[in-house]
């Protein structure tokens, strides 16, 4: 219930609050952690697990957190916007280091507190210069997307993307709804490895989005939280690149979460597109008075691992390969999970968890089925049916499979 305004003498502002519902993602971790049950299984929040169920460090940020902690002589603030080489090397990693954007200079790189930052700076950067501007989700989305953007005071609305049917992209009925979209909406797109779905469009489909973006003046917010987990580092690009067009302005929030498992350094970049190097300096200049209203100034570790491991060619290709190593294990349990659903005898035909990518499977489950499997078995699963399957192993997979039969079977 809201809070009575105003509160009375009598009355102790806090007393009036009533209990906010818990996060749809991280409250689940939270359960999660006050289960008992030993079999328990934690599907829902998007982090990766090895073959043993555990969240390594990647051995590249290891060494270098130590190099770093050796040359380190302050902890003095970073600057508002965080540093020149971070920029540069998330430009490098998103569009490439000879694409147009970069050579041009058009493009201006904050660094922010992981993806929900860099999401929510340009919330507050467009609802403040542009107030009024609604941006457009995909329906389904990440459970925070909403959020984000109603807490800075935008306008959310919704375009198909999914067709539950088919367990596919419904391109058709996406791409008409963009083509009725009005110039300066704001268009979320997710850059690969649609969160929840696990459905991206192709690199043909991207380039008639990117020819509508175009032709009616929209302009893409990428949310690009999983490079490197679809099908490699300069491949999870294509959506991004089809859409970073000479003259057209967009927005991408980057993450390094997923693809550097920093999950609890938060670190991750917003990046303004404008039409020339000018238009950059001058949405830095906003952006920068949003950070330091909000937070001030960023933190610096994350960064500077990030920045140390991309800019050293030797570090940066054992770190392709450590991505690599994770994207294959998502695949295998992919494989692995259609096999195991087959052989407890489940009629539904669940093949198509093998074609989805990214961390991500939307499985079909409903929030029945979610709740049984929770109350039944301990296993944690998103209400939409968005399963982990980062979080699966050869391990849980008989178990998962178990109790999914069983509760498809009621
Ligand atoms: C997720 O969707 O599980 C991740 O993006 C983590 C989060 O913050 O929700």
């Amino acid at each position: 219930l809201p809070a009575k305004h105003p509160v009375t003498n009598e009355e102790l502002m806090l007393e009036t609050l009533s209990m906010a519902t818990a996060d749809p993602i991280i409250g689940l971790t939270e359960a999660f952690g006050k289960d008992s049950n030993p079999e328990k299984i934690n599907l829902g929040v998007g982090v990766y697990k090895d073959e043993n169920g555990n969240t390594p460090v990647f051995a590249t940020v290891r060494d270098a957190q130590k190099r770093l902690l050796e040359a380190e002589t302050t902890k003095n603030y970073a600057p508002i916007e965080g540093t020149a080489e971070f920029s540069r090397a998330v430009q490098g990693l998103l569009f490439g280091e000879d694409h147009e954007i970069v050579r041009t200079s058009r493009g201006a790189t904050v660094q922010s507190p992981g993806g929900t930052g860099a999401l929510r700076i340009a919330a507050d950067f467009v609802h403040k210069l542009f107030p009024g501007t609604r941006v457009l989700i995909s329906e389904p989305s990440w459970a925070n997307h909403p959020k984000v953007f109603e807490a800075a005071g935008m306008d959310v609305a919704t375009y198909p993307y999914f067709d539950s049917a088919r367990n596919e992209l419904d391109f058709s009925a996406m791409l008409n709804a963009l083509k009725g979209l009005s110039e300066g909406d704001i268009v979320l797109l997710h850059g690969c490895c649609h969160n929840p779905t696990g459905v991206d469009p192709t690199e043909e489909e991207w380039r008639q989005i990117g020819d509508v973006v175009q032709d009616r003046g929209l302009i893409p917010l990428v949310d690009f939280a999983y490079q490197g987990l679809g099908e490699g580092i300069d491949a999870d690009g294509v959506g991004l690149r089809e859409l970073s067009r000479p003259g057209v302005e967009l927005f991408v929030a980057s993450s390094f979460s997923k693809n550097f498992g920093l999950y609890n350094e938060r670190v991750g970049a917003l990046t303004i597109v404008g039409e020339s190097a000018e238009a950059a300096t001058t949405a830095m200049s906003h952006a920068k008075i949003c950070i330091r209203t909000n937070y001030s100034n960023p933190p610096a570790q994350g960064a500077a691992l990030v920045t140390a491991i991309l800019e050293d060619a030797e570090q940066r290709a054992r770190w392709e390969n450590e991505v690599s190593g994770m994207r294959d294990r998502i695949k295998e349990m992919r494989s692995l999970f259609v096999e195991t659903l087959k052989k407890k005898g489940i009629e539904r035909d669940f093949s198509f968890i093998a074609r989805q990518r990214g961390m991500f499977s939307f499985s079909g489950l409903t929030s029945d089925h979610v709740e049984t499997l929770r109350s039944r078995y301990s296993i944690y699963v998103v209400a939409s049916g968005r399963i982990n399957v980062a979080g699966t192993t050869r391990d849980n997979m008989d178990h998962l499979c178990e109790a999914i039969a069983d509760v498809l079977r009621d």
